[in-house]
């Protein structure tokens, strides 16, 4: 039987791929912060209270497991956290590791989450692990962040003018992460995982107010407008982050569609219309 360690397992993509594990009858280990509330976690998995920044937590957390899937949230520390664990990974004799990337991750990168990814990436190389790397698009997920301004205004905002990118639903990214932890023939892999078109925010819009059946229109937000909406909700280095990841964006670099997560699950990717009709109520439907 394989165990599974779940890092971020009550996060965007941890919280549907602890299930997805379960279903496959395999030792399900849940690692958060702190003992979740009851139905927080799915009953099926153990629960390993841990930290990323405490090292003898982790240990413990790591101890008889065959596969990580190694993530953490978006952070100016996210890259020392991942080389920790994966360091800590490789000396507790875990066999496989799936790392939660970025699409187009590279360390020349004008992007710095993408040099960021890319680093650890190479760190991961070094060490005596299966690695499979995970690098997704922009997760259709990230809409939900601003659901309470479609919500209110009826608006859709973000620097991108009409320039296309194959989002991709993270219900799609933690099914792939589950094949990968558990199947064998993906060892050395770098998979780049997309959604099965490439859409405008103004697509994206469009397909919330069908779902909704309210009318939600795409804003085309200046860079400097985009940050004076996030100042003092985000701190700082997020928000210039991010700013560089809408001109990556802009520059059509994150357009193109892969064909591995229908390659992988056999099925098509989950597309934008199947997200707005699912999150109907989160968009006010
Ligand atoms: N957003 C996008 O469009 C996008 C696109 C491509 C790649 N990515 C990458 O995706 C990653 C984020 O994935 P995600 O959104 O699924 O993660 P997430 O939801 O942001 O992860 C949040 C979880 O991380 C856990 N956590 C926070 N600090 C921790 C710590 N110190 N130790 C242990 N656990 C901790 C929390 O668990 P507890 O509170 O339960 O402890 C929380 O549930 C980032 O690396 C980002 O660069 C994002």
């Amino acid at each position: 039987m394989t165990t599974v360690l779940v890092t971020t397992a009550t996060g965007q993509i941890g919280s549907a791929l602890v299930p997805m594990l379960a279903e496959r009858g395999t030792t399900v280990r849940a690692m958060t912060r702190r003992t979740p509330a009851p139905g927080v976690v799915d009953a099926r998995a153990e629960v390993a209270v841990a930290d990323l920044d405490d090292t003898g937590s982790l240990r413990a957390a790591l101890d008889g497991v065959d596969a990580l899937f190694l993530n953490t949230p978006s952070s100016q520390h996210a890259a020392e956290q991942q080389i920790r664990a994966a360091d800590l990974a490789a000396a507790a004799a875990v066999r496989r590791v799936v790392l939660l990337s970025q699409l187009a991750a590279d360390e020349d990168s004008p992007v710095r989450f993408l040099r960021w990814h890319a680093r650890v990436e190479r760190h991961l190389g070094t060490l005596p692990l299966e690695v499979v790397v995970l690098r997704p698009n922009l997760f259709l997920q990230g809409l939900l962040a601003i659901a309470p301004a479609i919500r209110e205004h009826g608006t859709l905002g973000a620097p991108i003018g009409d320039a296309r990118i194959s989002m991709v639903d993270t219900r799609d990214i933690a099914a792939v992460a589950a094949t990968v932890l558990l199947d064998d023939g993906h060892a050395g892999a770098v998979h780049t995982l997309t959604g099965p078109a490439a859409v405008t925010h103004t697509q994206a819009a469009r397909a919330i107010a069908a779902a909704t059946g309210t009318p939600v229109e795409f804003r085309d937000l200046s860079e400097a407008r985009f940050a004076a909406v996030l100042d003092g909700v985000l701190p700082a280095w997020q928000i210039d982050g991010l700013l560089e990841d809408y001109a990556h964006y802009r520059r059509g670099e994150a357009a193109a569609v892969d064909p591995a997560v229908p390659e992988i699950l056999g099925r098509p990717a989950l597309d934008l219309a199947a997200f707005a009709r699912h999150h109907r109520r989160a968009f006010g439907g």
